[in-house]
């Protein structure tokens, strides 16, 4: 059986005051969940409080990014080791925000997916078709190009040890949500793409939804069979929201 996960990106929001508020409410929300079930993706400067906060809880945690390289002359970058140094179970790699707004390609991405394999991390890899490229019935070439690119590097055993999200471009942020038949006909997609090369892996990997995942709607996206749980950008920030969320995956 597969694990469903609901993991939070916080993108660049919070302070030291907030996080600790929203978490506590987390924490105390999600207490009688299976360990492994819910996750936090936080801005770099607040691992280390984040890391000691949520010590002995059921919530996991992880960064929003990655150095391609292990280290160097790299002013500004984060390695996937100093992540790993902290403690840190999962990190984002390829969110549409960082291939649109920072230029990353499918091929940066692959390699910021290796680096953080080889450090012990698991990657939350999305992938994610714009509005221009859904309406273009362009949508399973983008995302099997962007999975593609992985595969090749790592190889197809290394989704073992990954998440998977799907991202449509479209949807996050914007309020405008994926209907459940839409998303889940994408997650059948890509999960048919993997089986086709392993399909124990296939049957194993956590696909997530993400996009304008809401209290009101999470249930009904969570219940379609090859959606695993979600990535969460704004109602991560409001602890009720989020809590209500986690708690959908389990129903
Ligand atoms: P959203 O963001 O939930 O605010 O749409 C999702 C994401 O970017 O991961």
């Amino acid at each position: 059986m597969r694990e469903k996960l609901v993991a939070g990106n916080w993108k660049m929001h919070g302070d030291l005051l907030q996080n600790r508020e929203l978490l506590d409410a987390v924490v105390a929300g999600v207490a009688a969940m299976r360990k492994g079930s819910c996750a936090v993706c936080v801005p770099y400067p607040y691992l280390s409080a984040v890391q000691v906060i949520l010590q002995d809880t059921i919530v996991d945690w992880g960064a929003q990014n990655i150095s391609q390289y292990d280290k160097g002359a790299y002013t500004g970058e984060v390695s996937a080791n100093m992540l790993s140094d902290f403690g840190c179970r999962y990190v984002i790699v390829g969110h549409s925000e960082r291939r649109a707004l920072f230029g990353e390609s499918s091929d940066t991405v692959a390699l910021k997916y290796v680096a953080a394999q080889n450090s012990g991390l698991t990657p939350i890899l999305c992938v994610g078709e714009s509005l221009e490229q859904r309406e273009s019935g362009a949508t399973e070439q983008v995302v099997a190009e962007q999975l593609g690119a992985v595969i090749m590097k790592a190889g197809i055993d290394s989704l073992a040890n990954a998440v998977v999200a799907y991202e449509p471009v479209w949807a996050i942020g914007t309020g405008k949500t994926a209907t459940p038949q839409q998303a889940q006909d994408v997650h059948e997609f890509i999960r048919r793409n993997v089986a086709d090369k392993n399909a124990e892996v296939a049957s194993n990997l956590t696909i997530q939804y993400g996009g304008s995942v809401k209290a009101n709607n999470a249930a009904e996206l969570f219940a379609m069979p090859d959606i695993d749980g979600g990535l969460i950008g704004g109602a991560s920030l409001i602890a009720n929201d989020f809590v209500s969320i986690c708690q959908a995956v389990q129903n």
